[in-house]
């Protein structure tokens, strides 16, 4: 295979065989093919992209660049949800906890930060000792334990989308229906599911910008879904401003521990509540039971110490990834919030710290913003409407001059 030639009749609009896909996913994840020539196929598909044929030979060359998981005959229904990506969506935390409360099982394959918007696995790191890399027995037996497991990709579980879910992160190759489609897909048929709903959003702080790019998205994969016999569901949720106060990775967390002990921000705890509905065999009483009486939150707590951390630290994360830096962002005018820009915030997120510019970079748990106030509150002028965690003043001031484009008082 001369991959130079791949890369140009995709480059040329040409259609991809499924032998060709195959060759490059099988290369890539080998590392026999280096990241530059992916990264040049992968700006080709961006591009050029896919015809539905060849996303489905991407997805299942994506699968099958690993182990699919497999289930003992006594297990109970098997189901996961998946975000196609948002700002301050940390809905991933409470749903996987909250579901295994019911007679479900959960084995939660989730990413890392993915351009503008948060990963799963950031937020969870940002628990000293959270392991997100366990082996497929260590998932299995946690699950034969607790009911849930919330893990990366690994050396054994899609591969091929570890990498290339990073390099497109880093290469402005992110919002291509068809990369959407076959890295998502690929993730949540490895985990052999009985049935799985997709929250696809769309808005400002979403790779889909309208409603109609979501609505192809959202059916790309639920026909992918269907066709591999995962019952799939699609709910289309909007993301022009940050899902609820918080953006930046131990802060999300520690606002999802404030909806799992029945508090947090409401527009937070609707989406899991809609998104619950959509899997569990509980009602919509019973699970609002388990997020205000603790039982959600006991699970977070059990997942917390199979996967390495100590619970009693997520009660004094706001301590341990303190920023350096905590400032005020006052509102200058009076009046109703009419925006609150999720890809402005997003932005700034990422160049504090929280997202990464390079594979190689590391994020930091410590930055982001709370306290961020909603669209439609009445302010004051002098009314905090956000707070800045960074590890600088100057990247304190960078932030600052951000918020001040990205919340607008009518
Ligand atoms: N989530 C994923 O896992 N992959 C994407 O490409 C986008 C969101």
């Amino acid at each position: 295979m001369h991959i130079p030639s791949i890369i140009e009749k995709k480059r040329d609009g040409k259609l991809l065989s499924d032998d060709e896909i195959r060759s490059v996913i099988s290369a890539y994840t080998a590392d026999e093919m280096p990241d530059y020539q992916m990264a040049a196929l992968a700006m080709a598909i961006y591009l050029q992209g896919m015809t539905a044929d060849e996303t489905a030979s991407l997805t299942r060359a994506m699968l099958q660049s690993g182990e699919v998981l497999s289930y003992p005959d006594s297990a109970p229904r098997v189901v996961d949800k998946h975000s196609t990506g948002g700002v301050g969506d940390k809905v991933s935390l409470i749903l996987a906890p909250l579901l295994a409360c019911d007679d479900l099982w959960v084995p939660m394959i989730s990413g890392r930060g993915l351009g503008i918007t948060g990963g799963t696995l950031d937020k969870l790191e940002a628990i000293p000792g959270f392991r997100v890399g366990l082996s497929i027995e260590e998932m299995m037996s946690q699950l034969e334990q607790i009911g849930v497991a919330m893990i990366g990709q690994t050396g054994s579980i899609c591969p091929a989308d570890k990498k290339l879910y990073a390099l497109r992160d880093v290469t402005a190759t992110v919002s291509s229906q068809c990369l959407i489609v076959a890295s998502i897909m690929s993730k949540k048929l490895a985990e052999s599911l009985d049935a799985l709903v997709l929250d696809v959003k769309f808005g400002k702080g979403a790779f889909m910008k309208t409603k109609a790019e979501a609505a192809s998205l959202g059916i790309a994969m639920q026909e992918v879904g269907e066709a591999m016999g995962v019952e799939t569901g699609v709910c289309f949720n909007p993301m022009d401003e940050p899902l609820g106060k918080t953006v930046g990775n131990s802060l999300e967390v520690v606002e999802a521990i404030d909806v799992l002990r029945g508090g947090g921000p409401a527009d937070l705890r609707e989406i899991v509540m809609k998104l619950a509905a959509r899997l569990s065999q509980a009602g919509a009483d019973q699970l609002a039971q388990w997020l205000d009486d603790g039982t959600a939150l006991q699970k977070f707590r059990e997942i917390v110490t199979h996967q390495g951390g100590d619970p009693a630290d997520l009660e004094r994360l706001g301590e341990i990834n303190a920023a350096a830096v905590i400032r005020d962002f006052v509102s200058e005018n009076s009046g109703q919030v009419g925006i609150v820009n999720a890809d402005t915030i997003g932005r700034a997120s990422v160049a504090l710290g929280a997202g990464r510019s390079r594979v190689e970079d590391e994020v930091d748990p410590s930055v982001g913003f709370d306290e961020l106030i909603k669209v439609g509150a009445e302010v004051n002028a002098g009314d905090v409407v956000a707070r800045i965690h960074a590890s600088s003043e100057k990247d304190a001031d960078m932030a600052e001059a951000e918020l001040k484009k990205a919340i607008q008082i009518r």
